[in-house]
């Protein structure tokens, strides 16, 4: 059985589960996400699963083990972002489901329970808000981001409402996580390294932690004919004198990435001087306090430079999850198993974030890597092969066999 070009015929088809246009866009809580789940439900049922979706929108299948045995998950994001690859996230769902069915097919029974997880929404780019499914489940979810709405002013409240999820239910669905064992991602690796190293797998130490930040610069407009270039106060002059800074800055700190990914001008008019502008900052590094650093001289950079362009300058934090490192023995544990099938699987750390991010609230964590295709990812040529997703499979399969409850 090529179970790597299943996984591969899978990812195709769902890929048209997505908005016309190029590459992949399955935001959640949208007719994509729901045809989406027509396709996962179909994957988990092949797989032996009993199939529902929770109060948070995620697809979840299950595999009771022996009375009283703890659960183990698996699972990763159905959406995309816009225009993405048709990778990132769902690979995770598809793969695992293709693990238990060959753990099927191989007769093998695990003595402990397995779920897999079809998380709506990771990327939080319909919703100023991300990763409400694996927040459920590990009982750190804030209820005040239901009241958060999206670039057409529908909440997320009734966005999942309507996708029928009860918003109301969704802090209820918290587990124990003294009857959870842990927590898998497989996930394509959205950079350079395994290619570089010539290798189809990767086990993860750490994920990243993230911050976003709404940056505005605020001056004066007027005429674009009539007011003279040394009496503007022009809030694009200003942005684009933080843009290059912070740019500059980031490149000189390690293991450490500043983004600016958003922006829009007002009143955004040919012929008239840009009065304010609203730019998104988002910050990533592998340690907190290196980014909490960074984040406090962006904020000086702002202040300088308002102060030099006579402009007003404001950054506020609208998102944060910190770094999270994965656990030891699973780290191993994946070390072990993906050994005979990629001996040369490397060690290393995510500067992607993920809902592995959410989940290590709740249980001990674990992430295996796939190589991606020339490092790219979040857009179309996003790529894996199906030799490394076979791979992957049969690492996975071997590392729940020999997972001690
Ligand atoms: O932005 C990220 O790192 C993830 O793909 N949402
Ligand atoms: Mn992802
Ligand atoms: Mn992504």
């Amino acid at each position: 059985m090529n179970w790597g070009q299943r996984a591969q015929d899978r990812l195709s088809d769902i890929a048209r589960c997505s908005v016309d246009g190029e590459g992949v866009t399955r935001f959640p809580f949208t007719s994509q996400h729901e045809a989406a789940l027509d396709a996962i439900r179909s994957w988990m049922s092949q797989a032996g699963l009993q199939v529902h979706m929770d109060a948070a929108g995620t697809l979840i299948g299950r595999k009771d083990g022996p009375e009283g045995a703890p659960t183990f998950l698996i699972g990763s994001h159905q959406d995309s972002v816009r225009n993405g690859g048709g990778y990132d996230g769902i690979m995770g769902v598809v793969l695992g489901c293709l693990a238990l069915e060959k753990l099927a097919a191989d007769g093998n029974e695990l003595p402990f329970s397995v779920e897999i997880l079809a998380f709506a929404d990771e990327e939080g780019v319909r919703f100023p808000t991300a990763l409400m499914g694996p927040r459920a489940l590990a009982g750190t979810f804030d209820p005040a981001v239901l009241a958060m709405t999206d670039s057409d002013g529908v909440s997320l409240r009734n966005a999942l409402a309507g996708f029928g999820g009860d918003p109301d239910r969704v802090a209820a669905l918290a587990r124990d996580p003294a009857k959870t064992l842990g927590y898998l991602e497989i996930h394509i690796e959205q950079g350079p390294v395994l290619e570089a190293q010539d290798t189809a797998l990767g086990i993860v130490t750490g994920i990243c932690g993230i911050e976003r930040n709404t940056v505005t610069f605020t001056g004066d407009t007027g005429h674009a004919g009539t007011v003279p270039m040394d009496s503007r106060r022009d809030a694009l002059v200003a942005a684009s004198d933080f843009i290059s800074a912070i740019h500059d800055a980031a490149k000189k700190v390690t293991d450490l990435r500043a983004t600016i990914g958003a922006l829009s001008l007002h009143p955004n008019v040919v012929n008239a001087i840009p009065r304010a502008v609203e730019l998104t900052l988002e910050i990533r590094a592998l340690n907190d306090t290196v980014r909490d650093d960074f984040a406090r001289l962006a904020r000086s950079l702002g202040d300088s430079i308002s102060d030099g362009r006579r402009v007003g300058f404001s950054m506020e934090r609208t998102y944060e999850q910190p770094a999270v490192q994965c656990n030891g023995d699973l780290i191993d544990a994946l070390s072990t198993a993906t050994g005979a099938i990629c001996p040369t699987a490397p060690r290393l750390p995510s500067g992607a974030t993920h809902d592995a991010s959410a989940m290590a609230d709740l249980c001990p964590i674990s992430m295996l890597f796939v190589r991606c295709e020339d490092g790219v990812s979040h857009k179309p040529e996003e790529f894996a092969a199906s030799d490394d997703m076979d791979a992957a499979i049969q690492s996975i399969a071997a590392f729940l066999v020999a997972l001690e409850v």
